[in-house]
């Protein structure tokens, strides 16, 4: 039987994305070690709600000083965690000698903001490579995983937290137990514990199925994560939903005592209650929608390139390798995958072996389509290639369905 990471009760698997490499294993390609796999499947708890991957990858093969994914690549979500950043700074960091550790900095795209307000921060980041370029624009981090150890560690050092953040990180992270405990450890009385992460409600509305791989953990839901909080202890006290990343959300977790839940978190819970988002027939339904989408999208590629069509990626994101090894897609469909991140380029994508290049080979020469694997920066992007459109290029997207933009 599988049990739940969290609560021990009974999970239910409701899908199966077979035989998957991690996900941002970017190879070099005289590389011929063999690639890690493991089998990349998701279950519901039944009685906590947690959704969950099945099988766990350990935490050393995917966070490494080669962590090849930089935060501050995007615009958009460098705007998001400036703004994040001021936000802090105007509220609960606005006392005297406030404090904020932030777990997962990655290279200080929020912290940086945070360190130039003068105000004291910690990082603390397992990938050494990243942490350093964090480092180059003076963010303080500490080069650990986070968990209960390191918590105490941090508070016996630098004193109790005000803020305790974390982006894209916490869902990362199978051994929550830890994290509650360190967190318990480390935050003042009257302090909260921020994070945002990939949001269950949006996944199963968009059919984002590329959301699920192998560093994505756990599938947030307000009604998971308030039944994982209370659990140790504390208590989901306000809930927002962000546009970035296909669709998050941002809960704010603090002791019973401290802090009164706001409505949102009531109003939240309250949808997630009617759309019965962990029901067998939301899962089974999604879990359909997806093969649909992969059949689809096999379809139209194959059928481009019977008729001589050019189709290359754009954007090597985590995401797309659940899309090429689920899908089957390898570079006989999709030539290459443009990128602007130094650390792909040059590489090939994990499992479908897809060369990665620079973002600027996309116009040498544009190609007559280019599947947008880095779909949550659509606009971004779209808007950084006119040229590519104005000549008769079209842009592929596949959630929440396979279609050709116009
Ligand atoms: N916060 C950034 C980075 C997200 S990527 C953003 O939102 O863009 C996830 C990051 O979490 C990686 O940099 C990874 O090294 C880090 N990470 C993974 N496990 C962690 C842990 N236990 N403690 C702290 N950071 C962790
Ligand atoms: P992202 O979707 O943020 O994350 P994940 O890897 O977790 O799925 O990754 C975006 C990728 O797209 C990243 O490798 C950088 C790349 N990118 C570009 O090449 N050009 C761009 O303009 C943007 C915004 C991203």
């Amino acid at each position: 039987m599988l049990t739940c990471r969290i609560c021990g009760a009974s999970v239910r698997e409701f899908v199966d994305f077979g035989r998957q490499p991690l996900s941002d294993a970017f190879r070099k390609p005289d590389d011929t070690s063999e690639e890690y796999f493991f089998r990349l499947a998701v279950g519901a708890c039944e009685s906590c709600a947690m959704v969950q991957l099945v099988e766990e990858v350990p935490r050393d093969r995917m966070f490494h000083a080669d962590y090849p994914y930089h935060s501050s690549g995007s615009a958009l979500m460098r705007e998001h965690f400036g703004r994040t950043a001021q936000e802090f700074l105007e509220t609960e960091l606005s006392g005297d000698d406030p404090f904020i550790v932030e777990i997962g900095c990655n290279d200080g795209v929020m912290l940086s903001a945070v360190h130039e307000a003068g105000v004291r921060h910690l990082g603390v980041e397992p990938s050494a490579g990243v942490g350093e370029v964090a480092r180059s624009k003076g963010v303080r981090v500490l080069t650990e995983f986070f968990e209960d150890s390191t918590a105490r560690a941090v508070r016996d050092e630098h004193g109790p937290a005000d803020v305790i953040f974390s982006a894209n990180t916490i869902c990362h992270i199978p051994y929550l137990e830890s994290i509650f405990l360190g967190v318990d450890a480390l935050l003042k009385p009257d302090g909260v514990f921020v994070f945002e992460d990939p949001y269950w409600g949006d996944i199963v509305e968009r059919r984002s199925f590329d959301q699920i791989y192998d560093e994505h953990f756990y599938f947030f839901t307000a009604t998971s994560v308030r039944a994982a909080a209370r659990r140790y202890g504390f208590d989901l006290v306000d809930v927002r939903r962000l546009g970035v990343h296909g669709g998050e959300v941002r809960y704010s977790i603090a002791r019973p005592e401290a802090r009164v839940p706001t409505a949102a978190v009531a109003e939240l819970l309250a949808e997630e209650e009617a759309r019965g988002l962990v029901t067998r027939e939301t899962l089974d339904g999604f879990a359909a929608g997806v093969a649909g989408i992969r059949d689809d999208l096999v379809a139209l590629l194959k059928d481009l390139k019977d008729r001589g069509g050019r189709v290359v990626a754009y954007g090597a994101t985590a995401k797309s390798a659940t899309v090429t090894n689920y899908c089957g897609i390898g570079p006989d469909l999709v030539s290459k995958i443009c990128d602007s991140t130094p650390a792909k380029q040059g590489r090939l994508a994990p499992g479908s072996h897809i060369p990665v290049v620079p973002s600027g080979e996309f116009a040498e020469p544009y190609p007559d389509y280019a599947l947008l694997f880095a779909w949550n920066h659509a606009e971004e992007i779209i808007a950084k290639e006119p040229a590519f459109r104005d000549g008769g290029g079209r842009w592929i997207l596949y959630v929440p369905e396979v279609h050709v933009v116009e």
